[in-house]
């Protein structure tokens, strides 16, 4: 694929030819006029080098070097410095220049500069990979054993090129799974891009994905990469899949099978080469059922399915996780590692963690940030996640019902609450246990929404 080169001058005609010259090399070229307007562009194309002007009014050269290497310290800088100007070129190599060329500007010059360049940013790459490949920078933390069956997985697909698609509840780790993966494959020293599938408005899913040319429609006034483009040599993340619309399904499988498309209002193919992962809450099948999700798009993605389990179905984690959480508050606000006791340890692994493991870490981050004492007790843990006291609530709440028939059914809750608690779950031991029927029990605890309760 070729090149991008992002080429910032005040100069109208310096732009023009330098447009000329590079586009006949076979670079894709983005002008812009002014420091302001380059770092806008910067945030849309990501160029693989920027040829910067030093003088120009308003934000100048140096400035807007600092800022772009600031924000994107891979993207190469090359200065072009008029009369006058050397001494800061020569400063601006200090702050991050990879280097200068002199006006009048020399052809060859130009080339020459613009080559070693790139060749030094693809040997940096090289070199960030091997750094890459021992960094443990995501950890999904835990020793039961569903979730070293999870690292299992990982450890055997995140070399390959294989499509991964991850299920999971809320909160329990879907995009950490997906980090860690592309962290752990050979394409780890590109970028990983993501896409909310959920929060782009229809009409702007072809744009978002696949870019414009400059001019496409009103108010495309330069040319925007999509996310397609900016993954090339890297993974593309399509988080919340469950939630993207059907004709938004149908593009995206065929960019999917042919790994090529074209930019809105463009006539170039642009290759690609992408791996995705996918993330859905949802139970693509079901939603299958319901023709809400294409069946081809599912068998495309779902190459290789992982399951990330819930929290209460691994609760012998819970420990760990805490402990993590409180060393990372703890180093990020520089202050004393705080403590869960025991007790308050064995009440948390009780409860049943719809939000999963972020309801886990933001319970952690408020504990610390409420509780005076060092060790945090199991009196300090609120409800509903300390499941005496949010009974006895339940059963005080029952005393103050206006009517018998309110007042018996929040009794009836908490009651049937703590039983089936009693017996990790188990429908027909309860039923047994308390004396009423199996199904009529089930019929309550639907009634209830007391469907998650495990023990
Ligand atoms: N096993 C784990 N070890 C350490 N941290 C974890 C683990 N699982 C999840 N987390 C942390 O919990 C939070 C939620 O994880 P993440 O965003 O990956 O979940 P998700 O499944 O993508 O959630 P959602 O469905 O809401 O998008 C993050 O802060 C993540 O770092
Ligand atoms: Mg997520």
């Amino acid at each position: 694929m070729a090149r991008t080169i992002l080429v910032v001058d005040d100069e109208e005609s310096i732009l023009q030819s330098l447009n000329g010259i590079l586009s006949d090399e076979g670079f894709e070229v983005i002008c812009a006029g002014s420091g302001i307007e380059a770092l806008e562009r910067i945030e849309e194309i990501i160029p693989d080098l920027v040829l910067l002007d030093i003088w120009m009014p308003d934000m100048d050269g140096v400035e807007t070097l600092v800022k772009i290497k600031e924000n994107y310290p891979m993207v190469q800088v090359l200065m072009m410095s008029g009369h006058g100007t050397i001494e800061t070129a020569v400063r601006a190599t200090k702050l991050g220049a990879y280097d200068f060329i002199e006006k009048p500007l020399s052809l060859e010059k130009v080339l020459l500069s613009i080559n070693n360049a790139l060749e030094f940013y693809r040997l940096e790459e090289e070199v960030n990979l091997l750094k890459a490949k021992d960094r443990d920078k995501y950890r999904i933390t835990g020793t039961s054993r569903a979730i070293r069956e999870v690292r299992e997985q990982i450890k055997i697909v995140a070399p390959t090129n294989a499509w991964v698609l991850i299920s999971g509840e809320n909160g329990t780790g879907k995009e950490l799974v997906a980090r860690t993966i592309h962290g752990m494959s050979k394409r780890s020293h590109k970028p990983m891009i993501e896409v909310n599938c959920a929060a782009i408005p229809e009409e702007l899913i072809e744009s978002e994905l696949f870019g414009h040319e400059k001019g496409a429609f009103t108010g495309a006034a330069s040319m925007k990469k999509g996310k397609f483009d900016l993954a090339h040599e890297g993974t593309l993340f399509l988080d919340e899949i469950g939630d993207m619309s059907l004709k938004a399904q149908s593009k995206t499988l065929r960019i999917l099978q042919e790994q090529r498309f074209e930019r809105v209002g463009g006539s170039r193919t642009i290759h690609v080469d992408v791996r995705v992962i996918a993330a859905t809450n949802k139970d693509l099948e079901a939603e299958i059922e319901k023709g809400t999700f294409r069946d081809d798009l599912y068998f495309r993605l779902n190459v290789i399915p992982i399951r990330v389990p819930p929290l209460r179905e691994r609760v012998e984690d819970i420990p760990e996780l805490i402990n993590e959480f409180l060393l990372e508050i703890s180093v990020s606000t520089n202050l004393d590692q705080k403590e869960f006791s025991e007790e308050s340890i064995e009440l948390l692994k009780r409860y049943h963690w719809p939000g999963n493991v972020r309801e886990l870490k933001n319970l952690v981050e408020r504990m610390v940030i409420m509780t005076p004492d060092t060790v945090i007790g199991a009196k300090h843990i609120p409800p509903p996640y300390n499941l005496e006291s949010s009974l006895k609530d339940d059963l005080e709440s029952s005393l103050m019902a206006g009517s018998y028939k309110e007042a018996k059914a929040r009794f009836e809750k908490a009651f049937i609450e703590k039983k089936l608690r009693e017996f990790k779950g188990n429908i027909s031991q309860t039923a047994e246990a308390i004396g009423i029927e199996r199904s009529n029990l089930h019929k309550k605890i639907k009634a209830y929404g007391l469907n998650n309760v495990k023990g």
